[in-house]
């Protein structure tokens, strides 16, 4: 009779999510590795231990293909500022799946796990900005952009109305300090709030993203 284990289809990578200061030695560099495969221009940034390239996260959503992360998303609550108010959001970055895992599904079932980190977090919105390329990815996953919805030639839908500048601080590894100003991009999640709540106006992160 065959041996069931030898025709069971390979174990799906398992989750984790982890409190910054939970994370081992080993859980750094084997993130930061991970970071570095899949953000491969920006492979500097990752270096050694070092598994974030901007503001440092407070929680990590991590899965792991036996001792091997294969996919990653860092979150952290922040202030930000948002035309005049500030808003509790909890930023949302460091998103990768590993180049040899894309396209399977994973990204998506990270994101689900995202999703239950931000409600653990417990602030009332998601914050991210990407690349034109990407936004579908997180659109397919209920992320909703800020911007005009006459420019948002995809859905033809948008949240506020109206064009959102974010501006906040380059992520340090190439030199700290220095100001980015971004129009495009920005995508919030509804948490604890809808998006209608979203106030009017520029983002003002002072200080670096996750
Ligand atoms: C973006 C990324 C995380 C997606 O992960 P993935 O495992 O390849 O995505 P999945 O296979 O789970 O795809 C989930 C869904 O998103 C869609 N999708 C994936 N990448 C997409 C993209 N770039 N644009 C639009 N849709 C995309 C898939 O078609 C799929 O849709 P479906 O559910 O309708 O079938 C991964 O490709 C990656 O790590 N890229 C490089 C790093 C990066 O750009 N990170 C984002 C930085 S903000």
């Amino acid at each position: 009779m065959p041996d069931a284990a030898q025709h069971a289809s390979p174990a799906a990578p398992a989750f984790s999510t982890v409190a910054e200061g939970d994370l081992t030695l080993d859980d750094h560099e084997a993130i930061a590795a991970m970071l570095a495969r899949t953000f491969e221009a920006y492979d500097h940034w990752y270096a050694g231990a070092r598994s974030w390239a901007g503001m440092q996260p407070e929680l990590r959503v991590v899965a792991r293909d036996g001792d091997v992360v294969v996919a990653h998303a860092g979150l952290r609550r922040q202030f930000v500022t948002v035309g005049e108010t500030d808003l509790l959001v909890t930023a949302v970055g460091m998103v990768a799946v590993s180049p040899t895992a894309q396209g399977t599904g994973l990204g998506g079932a990270l994101l689900r796990h995202v999703d239950a980190a931000l409600e653990r977090l417990g602030s009332r919105f998601g914050l991210l900005e990407t690349g034109e390329a990407v936004q579908g990815f997180y659109r397919r996953a209920g992320w909703l952009p800020l911007g005009d919805a006459s420019e948002d030639a995809v859905t033809g839908h948008a949240v506020t109305g109206h064009a959102v500048t974010g501006h906040y601080t380059a992520f340090s590894a190439d030199g700290a300090g220095v100001l980015v100003s971004q129009d495009e991009g920005w995508l919030i999640r509804e948490v604890g709030a809808t998006a209608a709540e979203w106030p009017a106006g520029d983002i003002r992160w002072n200080g670096q993203m996750v």
